[in-house]
């Protein structure tokens, strides 16, 4: 649609062999707000339609090298043209053509010879009916936009919920989930995956919601009952996420079980260990630990940057997964920027 001193005129592309037909067609649509544009063949036709913004086609069937249906076939595989409304124009009126022509994607008949008012109450009702389709469409990606929103707002408040009852800071949230993202990319997961994983990852440790303050919060050296206790963390995070459709949700479950498993069996809860921990629980891992030594906790000072990547590099093979850990390595810079800028937030 094109919008000119106000006025709001729509592009008509005329495709046909025949410059006879071509003035009837123009013609006939003189009055209108119409912009139109012809191509002679099917070649040009394919070509103005994907360069030009076109409302709608008016489309001769019989034409030379390539034939109308074609034509409309080409033009519902293009994602660009698909939207297009495509109007048959012809002389055949026999039953088996309209079924080829529905079937390519037109969405109408006109028969030749075309009388003008036809043509302008056809052109205009497929119009209409396509800005309703297109005002529908935008308003189901609105709503979905709005759903998709509103659950990412929850998971947030979720784990927000989960930092009042630890000391680990929101700061760390944020940090960790983008480290999170940052490997999964390095690892050669898709741009979706890593989006999900800064999405799914701020609630790891969700579970804390369900350890008693004596425990979770005691300043000194926990003993082994209270130890275990803590660990039951994972369990319960698992069940707070709870299982569910959306793949999100599915993912975050996964890391709240897996986050603490080791990559040579020795962490909990399962005590799993190389390719059976999920890939989440892997890259979860290593951004975790990073981001608790390059930070100061209640009970220990930051360590400084090298010592912290050196103690990454050890564990490799043994608390973490070695692709991780490489991944982790090879996105060293990025990740050091993200830690910057985050402390600059913090001020
Ligand atoms: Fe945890
Ligand atoms: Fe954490």
């Amino acid at each position: 649609m094109n919008e000119q001193a106000g006025i709001k005129w729509r592009n008509v592309l005329i495709v046909d062999d025949s410059p006879e037909n071509i003035i009837i067609l123009k013609a006939a649509l003189a009055d209108g707000d119409y912009g139109i544009k012809i191509a002679l063949d099917g070649e040009k036709a394919l070509e103005i339609a994907n360069t030009t913004p076109i409302d709608i086609i008016l489309l001769d069937v019989v034409m030379p090298d390539m034939d109308g249906f074609e034509v409309c076939r080409r033009l519902k595989e293009n994602p660009r043209t698909a939207s297009i409304p495509v109007i048959f124009v012809t002389a055949m009126n026999e039953v088996a053509d309209e079924e080829t022509g529905f079937a390519s994607g037109g969405v109408d008949y006109i028969t030749k010879p075309a009388s003008a008012s036809i043509v302008r109450a056809r052109v205009a009702t497929h119009l209409a009916l396509y800005d309703q389709n297109q005002e529908l469409e935008k308003k189901v990606r609105e709503r979905t936009a709005e759903v998709v929103e509103t659950r990412l707002e929850i998971i947030q408040r979720l784990a927000r919920a989960a930092e009042y009852r630890d000391n680990e800071t929101g700061e760390h949230i944020v940090r960790m989930s983008r480290y999170c993202r940052i490997i999964s990319l390095a690892s050669g997961h898709s741009a979706e995956y890593a989006e999900m994983i800064l999405n799914a990852a701020p609630l790891h440790d969700i579970g804390k919601i369900g350890i008693p303050d004596a425990i979770l919060l005691k300043p000194g050296r926990l003993d082994r009952d209270e130890f275990e206790i803590i660990k039951s963390h994972c369990v319960i995070g698992h069940t707070i996420i709870g299982d569910h459709r959306s793949k999100l949700l599915q993912t975050a479950s996964m890391i709240a079980l897996r986050h603490h498993e080791k990559w040579d069996g020795k962490g909990y809860p399962g005590g799993i260990s190389g390719e059976d921990i999920p890939i989440s629980g892997r890259i979860i891992a290593v951004a975790d630990v990073f981001d608790a030594l390059t930070t100061t906790r209640p009970y220990k000072k930051a360590w400084p940057l090298e010592k912290a990547v050196d103690e990454i590099k050890r564990e490799s093979g043994a608390h973490f997964d070695p692709a991780v850990v490489a991944a982790f390595l090879k996105s060293l810079p990025e990740i050091i920027e993200v830690m910057h800028s985050c402390k600059k937030i913090q001020g």
